[in-house]
Order: structure tokens, then C-alpha cells, then sequence
């Protein structure tokens, strides 16, 4: 079953307008060389303030700005009404995007998302027909404590519940370890590959076989142009969420280029 890489920048609260729109320029000026097939799937994730000046970058004339897909950071699962502070899946896809970062682990820390929270915005964004990107992840203390795989078949269960089996074949997993997100320290490559292949697993259970070989799922947390082909030399690691390396052309080009090296 072949799947096709993801590398996903998640630029996070980072970059004023100027900033995102240079930057956005850097990655095109990586991917106006290369057609689609043969790049990964190119994905970035900008703040809300700045997807209108990237969505005007995405011009067809060959500047290779068509071959990198917008995401929002997060949503809500209502079409409209009085959330302030919130942005709909309809308004995303109105400021260009076609995928959304659900249940990154700063969100569930720092602003309470719970399971619950991140399927209603799965199916939200599925019915708006975006694609989620649905972020899972235990704590170093569920680490040392022996709960890795426990807690993370939990959260998965919980957050694809009662999708269908082709909702959940289009849709993108993230493994983000925390303990791994913005510390250097990057899981080790085997033992990501074990932690994927096992929520592969929990997807084929709750869902199909189907499913479970469609889905792509990424791991995240400290990737560097240094570790991605080691990453993606492994059987069910299919990409990247990217964090800090997104936020310069060079090193997020790089990654791309690296990934490459060894699939697509
Ligand atoms: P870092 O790559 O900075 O560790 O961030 C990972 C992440 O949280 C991506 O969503």
C-alpha cells in the first residue's frame, strides 16, 4: 500500500504578514522546480490573520504556490453564530484552506480540548470536506508510567468515533509525543514507527483494513532536515508535523528535499 508522504509546517503563533508571505515565497521557490507527483504533499499551517496573504500567493502562473496546501491551526464545529473568538470550517475553506489541525497538544493543554471537542470538529470538517489533521500524544510521566499505547488508542478511538470508513481513509493522523515538541529531543525513529504502526492498528480495528492502509499518519516533535530521512525510511511513518523547522525556507525545504531521498 503506497501512501503519499505528508510534510506539514505548523507555523503556530509565529509571523506577522510580511513574515508568513516571504516565507510562504521561500517554500515556492523550492517547489516551482518539482511537479506535484513528485513532491509530498506540501501543507502549511499559518496563523488566521495571515491565510488571506498565503491564499493570494497560490497563483497557477508556475511561481509553484499551487503546490503547497493551506491549513488552519484550528476550528470550531458550529457553521456560525455568537463563539466569539472562533472561525468556522466554512470560513477556512473561504480563506483558502483545505486541510485543519485538530487536538494539537497545546491546545488540549493550554485551552481544554478534550476527545469529545476534536470529533465534533473531525466531522465538521469532514462534512465541510477539508481534511483533519488529528493530533495524539502522551506526556513524558504516561511515557515512564507504561501508558503510551494505552492512552493514545484511547484518544484515537475517541476522536474517530463514528466516522466512516471513508472519512477516516482520507483523514491524517499526527503522533506528537510531548515530551518531543520543541525540546530536540526527538522519539526515536523505531519506536515512533511502533507507536504508528500501533494506532494503524486501533484504526483497522475500529474501522477496516482499508482504513487502517489509507489513513496517513505523521509523527511530529522535533523534526530537523537531520532526522526526516531516517523517519521517513521507516514502514509506517508517512510524513511529518513540523514545528520549529517550518518557520525558515531552508530548513523546511530541506526536509521536503530529504523526504525525497527516500519516498515519494
Ligand atoms: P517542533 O517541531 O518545534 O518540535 O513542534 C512540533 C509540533 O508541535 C508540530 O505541530
Amino acid at each position: 500500500m503506497s501512501r503519499k508522504p505528508i510534510i506539514a509546517g505548523n507555523w503556530k503563533m509565529n509571523l506577522l504578514q510580511d513574515e508568513a508571505k516571504a516565507l510562504f515565497e521561500g517554500i515556492k521557490s523550492f517547489t516551482k522546480d518539482f511537479t506535484a507527483p513528485q513532491l509530498p504533499t506540501i501543507v502549511i499551517a499559518p496563523v488566521f490573520t495571515s491565510l488571506n496573504v498565503v491564499h493570494t500567493e497560490k497563483c497557477t502562473c508556475g511561481c509553484g504556490g499551487d503546490k503547497i496546501a493551506i491549513a488552519g491551526q484550528n476550528c470550531h464545529w458550529e457553521k456560525s453564530g455568537a463563539y466569539t473568538g472562533e472561525v468556522s470550517v466554512e470560513m477556512l475553506a473561504d480563506a483558502g484552506c483545505s486541510y485543519v489541525i485538530i487536538g494539537h497538544s497545546e491546545r488540549r493543554q493550554y485551552f481544554s480540548e478534550t476527545d469529545e471537542m476534536i470529533n465534533k470538529k473531525a466531522k465538521a470538517i469532514l462534512a465541510g470536506g477539508l481534511i483533519p489533521i488529528i493530533c495524539c500524544g502522551e506526556t513524558l510521566e504516561q511515557r515512564e508510567s507504561g501508558i503510551t499505547d494505552q492512552h493514545i488508542a484511547s484518544q484515537i478511538r475517541a476522536d474517530l468515533n463514528g466516522l466512516s470508513e471513508e472519512e477516516i481513509a482520507k483523514s491524517v493522523i499526527a503522533y506528537e509525543p510531548i515530551w518531543a515538541i520543541g525540546t530536540g529531543k526527538t522519539c526515536d525513529s523505531k519506536e515512533a514507527n511502533r507507536v504508528i504502526a500501533m494506532i494503524r492498528n486501533v484504526v483497522k480495528e475500529i474501522s477496516s483494513e482499508k482504513a487502517g492502509d489509507s489513513i496517513r499518519i505523521l509523527y511530529g516533535g522535533s523534526v530537523k532536515p537531520s532526522t526526516i530521512e531516517e523517519q521517513m525510511s521507516q514502514s509506517d511513518i508517512d510524513g511529518a508535523l513540523v514545528g520549529g523547522a517550518s518557520l525558515k525556507a531552508e530548513s523546511f525545504n530541506e526536509i521536503i528535499a530529504n523526504t525525497m531521498k527516500v519516498s515519494v
